[in-house]
């Protein structure tokens, strides 16, 4: 026997490949399919890698009998020969395609009952795949993504290794740190009363570690928010956490575009180019949102002055309102689309609050006002339709649709109607719509946006940003003017990351803190640590953190989050698996000093 078979696994079946021709293995995997040829029987056999395909002759009886009483998801070993594949039965969309293993000896190392559903089913509802994940995971989709994802993680270690960053791991039972989410909370036995948080990101953790010398700090690690969960959002979810002392906002975005060109590069051997920059209220002008997904090519055309002064109330009495706007959004080519599809997509921008869709087809530029079919139009003097025709910038054959309201709900649903649009069939058809990589940097976000609903200043970031230089002066006469030195990555329309520069000097944090009307006796209590932390000669410091989740998601090409996570809750935050969140036992309580105010029924 030769070296290779006294193993128990000598390769991988996906692996097996004709550079092994004559050779001896000894294979250990899955039965994915075994095919009865009426005197042959074939099996798929499936690990992590791949398939390869065995061929058991009814001249080995033993073997022949082995192979007749497998069945699908039976952990089989597989031990014989490398050979090439008959003449035709080559198939190259394996990496074994080309060679097949004579099976000299077939062992179940154990049995399968009847798998619930067919692996290589693609329909499966997620209900499904969740509550049998570990069967779901077995799935060449799942195995390839969880793969990439670990690649990416590797990447990025190398990485920030290489760049002198060192993995410090920071507290799970922590105090609550204001990401803007609801805390996840732990109560505690030993101290009655008290509760930890989980932590929504290490931020304060690792400006401290900053203070405490460590100069660069990374790691990858759980982040917890109780908020409400979408495609792109877990209540439990990966950061890629950075922070760094003696860099500027721009080294600091130079050095970690570099090393997310870095990941696409090794890992899909992508080139994602130039990262463009762009203001933060660039972005809101131009598309209505500060994640822009720019493979998308419609823009807004801003149309607020025009309408201040015409004689139609949709578009006059937001015009002329403060906090309200008017925008254009010409789509090439979208004279064509039906009354139906505008009804829908009317019906659509209403989900994010608008009130109507107003709309101008163009048919013939030249004739003006004659040459537009519209509902609106009979209301707009001849001066407002020719300004809406030259600064949309107009052309046969297009429509332009209208948004008028205050401007978030503007901003919403005709961002959102922009990518609807651009993501359909007509976008991708009509060229609106381009396919690749499209990354950007968004800078310059305020620091503060004004809360209607409590009539007050929040932190559009977190409140330990620094405003850019001298803006700290307005924190108390106009906080709306203060710019922040923040800055996120966006790819094709998904928030990847985001940070700032921070605070450094505890005279600047407290002013942030009385802009938010946070008080000193609540600053101390909440942020005593960092405050005092501040006064020991703390070093300009920032960062940022990525969503490991979001980017693998991106990279694999999987529609939700919860296709590169291996054991991911649901929509209801729930683990369908475990069936956790689950109640627990009187005694549990009791020893917590807790007592449920609506008990669940025995
Ligand atoms: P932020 O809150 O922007 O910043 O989070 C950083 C990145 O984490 C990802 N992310 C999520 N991914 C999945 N599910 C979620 N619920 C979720 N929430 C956030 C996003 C986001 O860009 N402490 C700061 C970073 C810093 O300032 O250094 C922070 O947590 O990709
Ligand atoms: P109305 O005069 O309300 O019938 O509206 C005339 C047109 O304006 C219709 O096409 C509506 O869909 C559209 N419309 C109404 N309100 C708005 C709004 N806030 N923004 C954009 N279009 C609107």
């Amino acid at each position: 026997m030769s070296m290779a078979t006294s193993k128990m696994r000598s390769h991988y079946s996906g692996l097996v490949t004709e550079a092994l021709m004559g050779q001896s293995v000894s294979l250990c995997g899955w039965v994915n399919r075994r095919r009865d040829h009426g005197g042959v029987i074939f099996v798929d056999l499936r690990d992590r890698e791949g398939y390869v395909q065995i061929v058991c002759d009814p001249d080995r009886a033993d073997t022949f009998a082995v192979a007749e009483g497998v069945r699908n998801e039976f952990c089989v070993q597989v031990k014989g020969i490398v050979r090439a594949r008959p003449e035709g039965t080559v198939n190259d969309g394996l990496k074994s395609g080309k060679i097949e293993v004579l099976c000299h000896e077939m062992i179940v190392l154990n049995a399968s009952v009847t798998p619930p559903f067919q692996l290589d089913d693609d329909n499966l509802s997620e209900t499904t795949r969740l509550t049998h994940r570990v069967l779901d995971l077995r799935r060449p989709y799942m195995q390839n993504n969880l793969m990439l994802r670990y690649r990416v993680a590797m990447e990025t270690r190398k990485f920030l290794d290489s760049n002198g960053f060192i993995d410090i791991e920071t507290p799970m039972l922590t105090k609550s740190t204001p990401e803007g989410a609801r805390d996840y909370l732990v109560p505690s036995r030993v101290n009655e009363g008290n509760f930890f948080a989980l932590p929504q990101s290490p931020q304060l953790f690792k400006q401290l570690l900053m203070v405490a010398g460590f100069d660069r700090y990374y790691q990858i690690t759980k982040c917890f928010r109780d908020e409400d969960l979408r495609a792109d959002r877990q209540p439990e979810f990966t950061q890629i956490d950075i922070e760094t002392s003696f860099m500027g906002e721009q080294e600091i975005r130079d050095m970690f575009q570099g090393m997310i060109s870095n990941i696409f590069k090794t890992v899909l051997t992508t080139d994602l180019g130039d990262f463009p920059v762009m203001a933060y209220a660039d972005t809101m002008h131009r598309f209505g949102s500060d994640k822009p997904d720019l493979r998308v090519s419609l823009e807004f055309t801003e149309l607020t002055d025009v309408m201040a002064s015409v004689d139609f109330k949709v578009f006059s009495t937001p015009a002329t309102t403060p906090g309200g706007r008017v925008v254009g959004l010409r789509v090439p080519g979208g004279a064509e689309m039906t009354r139906g599809e505008i009804d829908g997509y009317t019906e659509f921008v209403k989900i994010y609050g608008a009130k109507g869709l107003a709309w101008i087809k163009v048919n013939e530029v030249a004739k003006g006002r004659e040459g537009l079919q519209s509902p609106v139009v009979k209301n707009l003097n001849d001066e407002a339709i020719a300004e809406i025709l030259l600064r949309t910038g107009a052309q046969n054959g297009d429509i332009i649709f209208f948004g008028a309201d205050k401007a978030k709900v503007v901003n919403d649903s005709i961002g959102a109607l922009r990518l609807k649009i651009g993501l359909s069939p007509f976008g991708k058809k009509s060229g609106i719509f381009t396919a690749g990589w499209k990354p950007l940097w968004v800078v310059d976000f305020p620091m503060f946006e004004h809360d209607e609903a409590n009539q007050r200043w929040s932190a559009v970031h977190h409140p330990f940003t620094a405003p850019k230089d001298g803006h700290e002066d307005w924190m108390d006469t106009d906080p709306g003017k203060c710019i922040a030195k923040a800055y996120d990555m966006v790819l094709n329309g998904w928030e990847l990351g985001g940070g700032s520069v921070r605070i450094h000097q505890a005279a600047v944090q407290n002013k942030v803190f009385s802009a938010l009307k946070i008080g000193p006796d609540e600053a101390q209590e909440k942020f005593g640590f960092l405050l005092d932390a501040l006064q020991y000669g703390a070093p300009p410091h920032g960062g940022l953190a990525f969503g490991l989740d979001r980017i693998v998601t991106m990279m694999t090409g999987a529609e939700s989050i919860r296709d590169v996570i291996a054991f991911p809750k649901t929509q209801r935050a729930q683990c369908l698996l475990t069936q956790a969140p689950s109640p627990v036992d009187e005694k549990q309580l009791r020893e917590l000093h807790i007592r449920l105010r609506n008990p669940q029924p025995e």
